[in-house]
């Protein structure tokens, strides 16, 4: 196996880009390599944002929340895709896990302290009576006396895990947490370990305790009966192997996730995404390759990345060796996102806030299909996460900062712009091409690549 190398890629594939004169100069392309340099087109000129918008269309016409039928019908479309295209599919089931309450109460001398308590331990159920003791933001030193009583405390300042260890350490045996500004107790959520009993109420509800406990010891009840719930999501992975005469041994991965939020039609987060995978599946499904590339929809990304962080751990070690950059697009088509910014406000967004081979590549094809300088930035907040922990060159393509209609049920088709879904399915389409093209050789796993064309870093907020 021999192994490509950035400047190699760069040399043969972008020999006519601004700042190549370098790369070129050390290769040395012949005539017969500058002439085959019609490279760009091989993928642009195939990508049809018409067939993205159709696809979005589809996908958004029902909510596609994680362990719905909405998301398991959007897994089946996107499945049936790959498969028509000759593509090697697979679906990739996982569980995940919601809380639901039987019941929930909570009695101060009696009666009901809170209209609707909210539980935030997620895997108790249990009842509790006892005094109830106030402990302000359930600071250490804030904190006396609580063993073997029920703690009130107030929202804000620290975490809640953070809170709950306080108490729970001191000995409390059930916690009553008020919000710090109105309305509702929409708030709190502790994982697994943290185990007694724990409700969110509003403020108002909390300062009439507060008023309550002045002057004497009252006595309160939790009772909380939930139980947790195992739903399937599912991970949809599609696999183009090359030819084994042309084989680098190497894997390319394009990313976007399927699920939406709950109630969102997601025709931006992140159907978008999904359309410019299935966009440049069908093109590459042509094509000549000397790489693997994986195309995958992700489930339970806004459940805080589920699927991509399962399939991250799915991957045998030897497959991650061989896997040389992750591209993720999510949000690419919002027409109100990044107002005011150049190129619609596209940006690409690393883990670590460094450039790398996707940031330089997609930078140089930015450059030289469109004329455009793509900033890179600083950002988790999506599948791209996962894969930089393994240590794979990755980065996000968004537009940023981010449209109003983010996370709203108005995140819907009419706002999807054709212009915008060209131009990212264009800027990675072709990059990826740059590492799967026959006539550039094999990458170094390792190797991080050198700049050829200069963009800048960006500290530019999301929303
Ligand atoms: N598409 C968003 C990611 C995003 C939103 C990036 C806004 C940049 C700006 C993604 O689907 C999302 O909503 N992610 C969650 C985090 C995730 C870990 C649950 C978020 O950003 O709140
Ligand atoms: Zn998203």
């Amino acid at each position: 196996m021999y192994r490509k190398t950035l400047s190699a890629i760069l040399a043969i594939g972008m020999v006519l880009a601004p700042g190549a004169a370098v790369y070129a100069e050390s290769s040395n392309p012949s005539p017969h390599e500058i002439a085959k340099i019609e490279f760009d087109n091989v993928i642009k000129k195939q990508i049809s944002a018409d067939n993205m918008y159709q696809t979005i269309t589809e996908l958004s016409k029902e909510p596609r929340a994680a362990g719905t039928d909405g998301e398991l019908k959007a897994v089946q479309y996107i499945a049936n895709k790959f498969i028509s295209l000759g593509y090697d599919t697979r679906i990739q089931p996982f569980p995940i896990y919601d809380t639901k309450v039987n019941h929930v109460y909570v009695k101060v001398e009696d009666s009901d302290a809170s209209e609707k308590p909210r539980p935030f331990t997620d895997s108790v159920s249990k009842k509790v009576t006892a005094p109830l003791a106030y402990v302000g933001k359930a600071n250490p030193k804030e904190i006396g006396n609580v063993q073997g009583k029920i703690v009130l405390i107030e929202r804000g300042d620290l975490t809640y895990v953070e809170k709950l260890k306080n108490v729970i350490d001191k000995g409390a045996v059930g916690a009553i947490m008020f919000n710090n500004t109105s309305p509702g107790n929409n708030f709190g959520q502790v994982g697994e370990g943290q185990n007694i009993p724990a409700v969110a109420i509003s403020k108002e509800e909390g300062l009439k305790l507060v008023e309550k406990l002045q002057n004497k010891v009252i006595e309160a009840t939790i009772d909380i009966n939930q139980e947790k719930i195992e739903k399937t999501s599912y991970n949809v992975i599609a696999s183009l192997k090359p030819k084994q005469e042309n084989d680098t041994n190497q894997i390319v991965t394009i990313g976007s996730h399927h699920d939406s939020v709950p109630g969102g039609a997601g025709a931006n987060d992140d159907a978008s995404g999904v359309s410019a995978v299935l966009e440049l599946a069908r093109i590459y499904a042509k094509t000549p390759i000397d790489t693997e590339v994986r195309f995958i929809t992700f489930g339970s990304e806004e459940r805080g990345l589920v699927g991509s962080s399962y399939y991250a751990a799915s991957l045998p070690k030897d497959e991650v060796k061989r896997m040389v950059s992750h591209f993720q697009m999510d949000m690419i088509g919002g027409r109100e996102a990044g107002p005011d910014k150049p190129f619609g406000g596209l940006i690409m967004y690393t883990i670590d806030g460094k450039k790398n081979l996707v940031t330089d590549l997609a930078a140089t094809s930015a450059a030289k299909l469109r004329s455009e300088v793509i900033p890179y930035g600083q950002l988790g907040r999506s599948d791209h996460q996962p894969f930089h922990d393994l240590g794979i060159p990755s980065a996000l393509f968004i537009h940023s900062p981010v449209e109003p209609s983010y996370h709203k049920p108005t995140d819907t088709i009419d706002k999807i712009s054709k212009d915008k879904l060209q131009q990212v399915a264009e800027i990675v389409g072709t990059s990826v091409y740059q590492i799967t093209r026959l006539d550039t050789p094999a990458l170094p796993n390792t190797k991080v690549a050198e700049d050829l064309v200069e963009y800048p870093f960006e500290n530019r907020p999301v929303d």
